[in-house]
């Protein structure tokens, strides 16, 4: 079936490799339950010769897919028809050079980029991933989309479910979920269903639900997902001119964007659209460090796709054994239990990447300092700011390598985190209202 098709669906465990077609709805190999890729025949496929060719869509972008900050480059992600691709407008994002930043962080000014994923029609990233999914869900005639959240898939779960007439269905833990991304999915009209435990409890339920009642599953599990989410890379080496940065950092949650990312850059290379990778920082937050762990302390990697599973069945046995439950003010990126941890390891290896984790309070200094110089974040997206200080208090970045933040999620998202730092913590970046009488002389002397 392989080399008839211009795209299929592969088992990433090398022992296995089963493949599928892309008409097939699954979202783990239904031979061994490993995660599956989307895999591509280049030679059926016709890739422009060099990426800036991909710039003269910017002169047709009255037709929908040109404008679509992920179809536009929908060549890389060929895997359904045009006429079943669902698009919001999608990926009309900014990567923007910021240089105030780069020098409160001891950076050559030039040498700092974030892109900012906030301005997504649902305010995350997560649309460049739901654009894909919904289309995919669409030529498959899919009636129904459901998906374990922690805001942000949901609320753009529910977005596209909307525009596309299926039903959506959401799962939220208890307790942290932001009320900004939580008002989303409401208002889209998806049916939120809150379950008595935590993201990695939704997450496991999700499946079964969706495999009981055959339902479309949005989660980054979904391989057609991650593909949307590669233009997010490609987005990022127009902004550069079409050249490729030196660094990549992004938050790590359930590992489906360092996982895509990884993928995009494999490929690129692989079809001779660029000739070095980045490398790849992926930031955990302390209170949700399962990647750090794993990689860090206990040597776990993608090895060419031998990956030792018993390190890490072994890690997780120990987080049931002793209860364990992450918690961090970071609530996108809460989650002990990532999905798509192996293919993050093999984005790992493409791109010779580390991993770290931080604190909620270099978290949240980070935020206030991302926001002083202009865009403002969601925390987990500054959770990227927090790791690169590290990483260039150690000399992994060079403080003139060129740097990408990834910027997930839009400063609105969580309001009341970006209040409680200004109003409540007093920390170094905290910026609170100044109380005074209602007396203009009073006011006045204030202001000088
Ligand atoms: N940043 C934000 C703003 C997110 O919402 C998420 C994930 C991540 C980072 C982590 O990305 O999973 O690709 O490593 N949010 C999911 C959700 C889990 O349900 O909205 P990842």
């Amino acid at each position: 079936m392989s080399t008839e098709t211009r795209a299929y669906q592969k088992c990433i465990n090398l022992a296995c490799s089963a493949e599928y077609d892309c008409s097939e709805v699954y979202f783990k190999c239904p031979a061994c339950g490993d995660l599956l890729d989307v895999k591509y025949n280049w030679d059926k496929i016709r890739v422009p010769k060099k990426l800036s060719d991909f710039a003269k869509r910017w002169a047709t972008r009255n037709n929908r897919l040109d404008f679509s900050g992920v179809w536009r480059f929908r060549e890389l992600l060929s895997f359904c028809d045009d006429r079943y691709k669902v698009s919001v407008g999608e990926g009309q994002t900014l990567l923007q050079q910021n240089c105030g930043l780069a020098q409160e962080l001891g950076m050559e000014p030039s040498s700092l980029f974030l892109q900012y994923e906030g301005l997504n029609p649902s305010g995350s990233f997560k649309d460049n991933g739901m654009t894909a999914a919904f289309s995919h869900a669409q030529m498959v005639n899919a009636a129904a989309s459901a998906c374990a959240s922690t805001g942000n898939t949901s609320a753009s779960m529910a977005l596209y479910a909307h525009s596309c007439g299926l039903k959506a269905t959401v799962f939220i833990g208890e307790g942290k979920i932001a009320f900004g991304k939580l008002s989303q999915s409401m208002d889209f009209g998806a049916h939120t269903i809150q379950v008595a435990g935590d993201f990695d409890d939704c997450m496991k339920q999700v499946q079964d639900v969706c495999t009981e009642l055959n339902i479309y599953l949005v989660n980054s599990l979904n391989p057609f997902r991650l593909e949307g989410q590669k233009t997010i890379m490609l987005r990022i080496i127009e902004g550069l001119g079409w050249q490729v940065p030196d660094w990549i950092i992004v938050p790590g949650g359930n590992l489906g964007n360092s996982s895509s990312f990884g993928k995009a850059f494999a490929e690129l290379k692989e079809i001779g659209l660029i000739d070095r990778v980045p490398r790849l920082a992926v930031i955990n937050a302390r209170g949700a460090n399962t990647l750090t762990e794993l990689v860090n302390d206990k040597g776990l990697k993608w090895n060419g796709g031998k990956v030792d599973n018993k390190i890490a069945d072994d890690y997780f046995a120990d987080l049931d054994a002793t209860g364990y439950r992450p918690d961090t003010i970071a609530s996108a990126i809460e989650i002990s239990r990532p999905v798509n941890l192996k293919k993050c390891l093999r984005a790992l290896e493409v791109c010779n990447g580390v991993v770290l984790d931080v604190t909620d309070e270099e978290i949240l200094d980070a935020k206030a300092q991302v926001g002083k110089y202009g865009l403002g974040c969601e925390p987990a997206s500054a959770a990227t700011i927090a790791g690169l200080k590290y990483l260039l208090a150690n000399g992994t970045v060079g403080k003139d390598q060129r740097v990408a933040c990834v910027l997930t999620g839009h400063l609105l998202k969580d309001p009341n985190a970006t209040v409680n730092y200004h109003s409540k913590m007093a920390r170094e970046f905290s910026n609170p209202p100044v109380q005074v009488e209602n007396d203009l002389a009073k006011i006045i002397a204030l202001m000088k």
